[in-house]
């Protein structure tokens, strides 16, 4: 059993209060930076209450979708709650087991989320079937991996320990999984690390 489930269940209520403008604008901008498309289909892993959902579902319009995967039952229903429209998505499911068909989505995303994944290379595997070949994924952090392992070692608790992997690590996890084109910016204030499946 992760503890970390519990962890985040706790923060649910008031999790939106951790945003501010700013962040809203720096992601809004990084995500135009993906190029989304009219009808392309977004997986979020890890979604919380869904910040990435308006800035994403204004993009792909009624076409397309946002699908957000989130194992605090309570962060998922209130990002469906936050955002009640019909191409936005939100499913209480664990990141390291999608329940999502292969070779459907468009872009894979996750932001803030990924130096708390148990088993980051079965999450990064699961990706590579849930996209379409040359589909890319995205992962962010709005802090370095130095910044964040201080973060939470400050947070405490079950993710006092939560880092995210070297570079090293992180390519070779990719490159298993079937990822190319693989590119990490690790830098005060900004973490993004990115492949495309092949
Ligand atoms: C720091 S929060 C970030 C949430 C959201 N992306 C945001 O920025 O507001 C990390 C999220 O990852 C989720 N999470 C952690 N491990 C997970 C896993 N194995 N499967 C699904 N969700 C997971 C937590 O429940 C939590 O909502």
């Amino acid at each position: 059993m992760d503890n970390r489930k519990e962890y985040f269940e706790s923060f649910a209520d008031d999790w939106d209060k951790n945003f501010t403008a700013e962040d809203l604008e720096f992601l809004s901008f990084l995500i135009d930076t993906f190029n989304l498309k009219e009808g392309d289909r977004v997986v979020d892993l890890g979604c919380g209450t869904g910040v990435l959902f308006d800035i994403v579902r204004r993009r792909v319009g009624d076409s397309g979708m946002i699908v957000g995967v989130d194992f605090s039952s309570r962060m998922a229903h209130k990002a469906l709650q936050n955002f009640p429209f019909r191409n936005c998505f939100a499913i209480d499911a664990d990141v390291q087991q999608l329940p999502l068909q292969s070779d459907y989505f468009h872009l894979a995303v996750s932001f803030a989320s990924f130096a708390h994944f148990a088993h980051p290379d079965r999450v990064i595997s699961e990706v590579a079937r849930v996209l379409k070949p040359g589909a890319p994924f995205h992962i962010i952090h709005l802090l370095g991996s130095r910044e964040l392992a201080r973060h939470h070692h400050h947070a405490g608790g079950p993710v006092a320990h939560d880092v995210l992997p070297s570079a090293e690590k992180m390519n070779e996890m990719f490159r298993s999984a079937g990822f190319n084109g693989i590119d990490i910016v690790d830098q005060h204030g900004l973490y993004h690390a990115s492949g495309l499946k092949k």
